[in-house]
């Protein structure tokens, strides 16, 4: 209950800022996503070599199809083809990427595209990397409500393990450090329930700016926060 020495078993990043990057350039918002996809894995292997198990990265939420359809075709598009690639690079480096999110709204063949990537590394034992796409909190929170009704789960056996089981996140720790990058200071349906008692670190770095740096300063100011999770810290002060 004291600062912790530990590294944070499961990191969640909110890769935003990417659009701001590429109009402070006069480029397109896309050459800012498409640059923003060549962090995630630098900034996965830093993760990975500082002792995170768990990084959860938010890449497209369920309000983000509410963008101009040209901006969602090219987020698609990028998604297409960087997830054989990057599941490559997973199975080199031991990663174990995984999606966290729905992929109804997808193509079938980018569906496949998906669940191939994430079967080609699943038995990996290094960090899982967990690609949040189509993912909502609120989304996720409604369909777990809706699973334990399905399987008959009466009103009083619903308890917090039981939802936590049918979150998409079921089986993984909850966040340790909830990152947001690009200046705002807001969840925006991000594992909302995953997170409830991680610690919060914003930075205005850009994600297409964000790298092993950045990480190791969000590691620094997680190691000198107190973690109480309701209690009272060691000695009985805060
Ligand atoms: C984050 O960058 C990536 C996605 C939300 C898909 P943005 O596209 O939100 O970039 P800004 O916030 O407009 O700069
Ligand atoms: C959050 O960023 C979603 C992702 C990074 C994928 P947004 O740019 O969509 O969030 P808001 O609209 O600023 O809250
Ligand atoms: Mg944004």
């Amino acid at each position: 209950m004291t600062a912790s020495h530990e590294p944070p078993r499961h990191v969640a990043i909110i890769m935003d800022g990417n659009g701001r990057w590429a109009r402070s350039r006069g480029l397109p918002r896309s050459v800012g996503h498409r640059r923003g996809v060549d962090r995630i894995h630098p900034v996965a292997l830093a993760c990975s070599r500082r002792g995170v198990e768990y990084l959860t990265l938010y890449a497209f939420s369920t309000e983000n199809w509410r963008r101009p359809g040209a901006e969602v075709s090219a987020l698609l598009r990028l998604l297409a083809t960087m997830i054989d690639d990057e599941a490559k690079t997973c199975l080199r480096d031991n990663l174990r990427l995984r999606l966290v999110g729905t992929l109804e709204h997808l193509s079938p063949a980018l569906q496949d595209k998906v669940r191939a990537a994430v079967a080609l590394n699943e038995h990996n034992t290094g960090l899982s990397l967990c690609l949040a796409f189509d993912y909502g909190s609120r989304d996720e929170i409604v369909r777990a409500a809706r699973a334990l009704a399905a399987d008959g789960v009466a009103p009083l056996e619903v308890d917090e393990r039981r939802m936590s089981e049918r979150l998409f996140t079921a089986g993984m720790p909850d966040v340790d450090l909830l990152i947001r990058c690009g200046g705002e200071q807001r969840m925006s349906n991000f594992l909302m329930w995953q997170a409830a008692y991680a610690e919060l670190y914003f930075t205005d770095v850009l994600w297409p700016d964000f790298g092993e740096a950045e990480v190791d300063a969000a590691l620094e100011a997680y190691a000198a926060r107190s973690r109480r999770f309701g209690g009272l810290s060691q000695g009985g002060t805060h």
